[in-house]
């Protein structure tokens, strides 16, 4: 299995240096890069395959719109949803967004309570925030075991009926550490929550399947999946987006416009005003088809075999500290003794290894952690032992440098 994904690294023509050399690219959380296919496929769409959707009587126009809602129906296949419940949206920042915005702002009211956790992405804190200043609600932090799981736990022991949403991470951008979405799906519903679940780490490395777990909002965005930046999907329960007033008003959202009032198109176009990232979705198509034809459970148990071999490694280093779970997906984060994540990542890029370094939008874990920041690696289906071995060097080198 591992060797079939490894080959992979010539798929990509992203990951050379400017004179052909391997580039040990290990921030794939932050950004995949790009498989040809999917260079191929979003260049043939923006070329000769170009025009606009939905709109255009002309046959170009109406092959290029069966192309866009074929890329939702594989979008929703791909998470276990159905078409009509998949919007799309800039990434997974807008989608939460988009749900704090309309269903929050709809549904909840001061006293009501959302319970997010210390590990969540600022994409799935602040929009909350926001909602807070509107309504009055009140958000509570669910702990984390002292691995770095969300701790399910506390979670049912915290849970109460005046709450009306739970919100988190599948996989944590930071610790790697995978929520067991079904039990916390269980947890909100038991007290009639409902949950939203940020997929963004996930859906790259775990097959998905939204039905299958039990939950009522979904959000991924298409760039972590190895497809394009602009676009992601927001999936939801077909009832729950029918219930949803719109939030952005503008063309291709509406039923009927007149200065007296307008009637809105059911979801999902009512969710998505003005023209849609068109080729972008076409994109994220080619890039589900790459994934899927690999394999994502394949790719999952690649990139943790990877990050296990790494968390072992980076540990009899001695002065390195290695945060997250043993089992965590294909993300490790790490603290070297006395030198800033900053510095190791310099000196790393000097070394043609690109990690990421910083509070990775989790400023409320780096509290946790007790660290301003950390240095992570995170794999992809193009990572191998190479990369892991430079890494290593790297790090060596930022040792003696720093005396
Ligand atoms: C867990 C998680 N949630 C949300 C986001 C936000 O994704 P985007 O910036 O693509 O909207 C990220 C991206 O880093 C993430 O890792």
């Amino acid at each position: 299995m591992l060797t079939d994904v490894v080959s992979r690294r010539a798929d990509f023509p992203g990951l050379f240096t400017a004179d052909g050399r391997p580039w040990h690219y290990l921030d794939t959380a932050a950004s995949a890069q790009k498989p040809q296919v999917v260079v191929d496929a979003t260049a043939q769409a923006i070329g000769v395959d170009y025009a606009t959707v939905h709109r255009g009587v002309y046959a170009r126009s109406a092959e290029m719109t069966l192309a866009f809602e074929a890329a939702r129906r594989k979008v929703a296949r791909f998470i276990g949803g159905q078409e009509h419940e998949v919007v799309f949206t800039r990434g997974a920042t807008e989608a939460i967004n988009l749900v704090a915005h309309s269903w929050g702002g709809s549904q909840l009211k001061a006293g009501d309570r959302v319970l997010l956790s210390t590990l969540e992405h600022h994409a799935n804190i602040v929009p909350w925030q926001l909602l807070r200043e509107r309504t009055g609600i009140a958000i509570d932090v669910c702990p984390l075991t002292p691995d770095g799981r969300i701790d399910l736990d506390a979670a049912e022991r915290m849970l109460t009926p005046a709450h009306r949403l739970v919100s988190l991470a599948h996989v944590s951008n930071v610790l790697g550490s995978t929520l067991d979405v079904a039990r916390a799906a269980a947890l909100a519903h038991g007290v009639g929550a409902r949950i939203l679940v940020d997929g963004c780490q996930a859906v790259p490395r775990l097959p998905v399947d939204v039905a299958a777990m039990g939950v009522d909002f979904y959000v991924f965005s298409a760039h972590k999946l190895y497809g394009p930046t602009g676009i992601g999907a927001l999936w939801a329960r077909a009832e729950i987006l029918e219930a949803m007033p719109p939030w952005h008003g503008g063309g291709a959202m509406i039923d009927r416009v007149t200065f007296a009032g307008t009637t809105y198109a059911p979801p999902p176009a009512r969710f998505e005003a003005g023209t849609p990232a068109i080729v972008e979705a076409i994109g994220l198509a080619a890039a589900i088809d790459y994934v899927e034809a690999l394999g994502v459970a394949a790719i999952g148990a690649h990139e943790m075999a990877l990050t296990a071999r790494a968390r072992e490694e980076l540990r009899r280093l001695n002065s390195v500290t290695v945060f997250g779970p043993d089992d965590a997906a294909g993300i490790v984060s790490f603290a070297l003794d006395g030198v800033h994540p900053h510095d190791l990542g310099t000196i790393l890029d000097e070394e043609g290894v690109a990690i990421r370094a910083g509070h990775h939008c989790a400023q409320p874990l780096m509290d946790h952690l007790g660290v301003p920041a950390t240095a992570r690696a995170s794999f992809g289906v193009y990572n191998d032992e190479s990369d892991i071995a430079a890494l290593l060097r790297g790090i060596e080198r930022t040792k003696r440098i720093f005396g």
